[in-house]
């Protein structure tokens, strides 16, 4: 439990609901059945925390992830709509307030699996501070299909800009999907990238990851190129 935390950084704050359900069952044989309050839980979650970013606790303590854990991502009608105002109002254009940057800085800020992790200073996996964030999306999505693996908890995105077009409507939502996904879905289990304490990406490295999805050059929306081994098989 305690070795999945450090472990899964920032996935564990968009996961915190799921993490909190499993802590109340306890895994070892001679306590099981047994349950531990939110308190102990706690406890046991700043104990493992021995980071000196303060941002990193502070995670858990927000209020919209509060909400999504006590009501086990079924916020009432009434919560619900307070989350989605929240977390709409985080919600900031990159500088040059253009909705779509660069695609090929995009597909590297989404490969891209550093930043964010919680672990001991001087860790040998610790993120380097100097090195920019990325936001592993294919943790959750396929993306672009050249890339070796993906996870599938969120929906494909292959083929997203192909499928939905580059329509100024399109190309917001997008942008604000990725910024702050809670701000469409309350009790999303998608990260929230540009949004919060410590955000993971800056406004143009969402601004990029949206263009990566949309431009019509992006390997998102277009065929997966064979390999040469692929090739050899024809
Ligand atoms: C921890 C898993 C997780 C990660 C990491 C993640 N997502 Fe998601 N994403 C989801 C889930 C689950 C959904 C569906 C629920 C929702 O809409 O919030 C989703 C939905 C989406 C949607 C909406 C799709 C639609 O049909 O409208 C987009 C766009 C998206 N993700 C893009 C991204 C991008 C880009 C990244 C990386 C910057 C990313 N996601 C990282 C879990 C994740």
């Amino acid at each position: 439990m305690i070795n999945q935390i450090r472990i899964s950084g920032y996935l564990l704050a968009a996961c915190a609901s799921l993490t909190v359900t499993m802590a109340h069952a306890v895994d070892d044989s001679k306590d099981r059945g047994k349950s531990v309050s939110d308190a102990e839980f706690m406890q046991a979650v700043k104990e493992s925390f021995l980071t000196e970013n303060p941002n990193d606790f502070k995670r858990f303590q927000d209020p919209t992830l509060t909400t999504c854990n006590q009501t086990q991502d079924q916020p009432s009608p009434k919560q619900a709509s307070e989350i989605l105002q929240r977390e709409r109002s985080s919600i900031q254009l990159p500088k040059n307030g253009q909705y779509m940057g660069d695609w090929k800085q995009g597909k590297i800020w989404v490969e891209g699996a550093h930043g964010g992790r919680i672990g001991f200073p001087g860790f040998a996996d610790a993120d380097h501070p100097s090195k920019p964030n990325g936001a592993n999306c294919y943790a959750c999505h396929a993306v672009d299909p050249n890339f070796p693996q993906n996870g599938n908890m969120g929906p494909s995105l292959t083929n997203y800009g192909k499928l939905r077009g580059q329509g100024a409507a399109i190309v917001k939502y997008t942008y604000e999907k990725i910024y702050n996904a809670k701000s469409f879905v309350p009790c999303s289990l998608m990260p929230r990238y540009g949004a919060g304490e410590g955000h993971l990406l800056t406004a143009e490295q969402v601004a990029d990851i949206t263009a990566f999805l949309l431009h019509p050059d992006s390997p998102v929306n277009n065929p997966k190129q064979e390999t040469v081994a692929e090739a050899a098989h024809h």
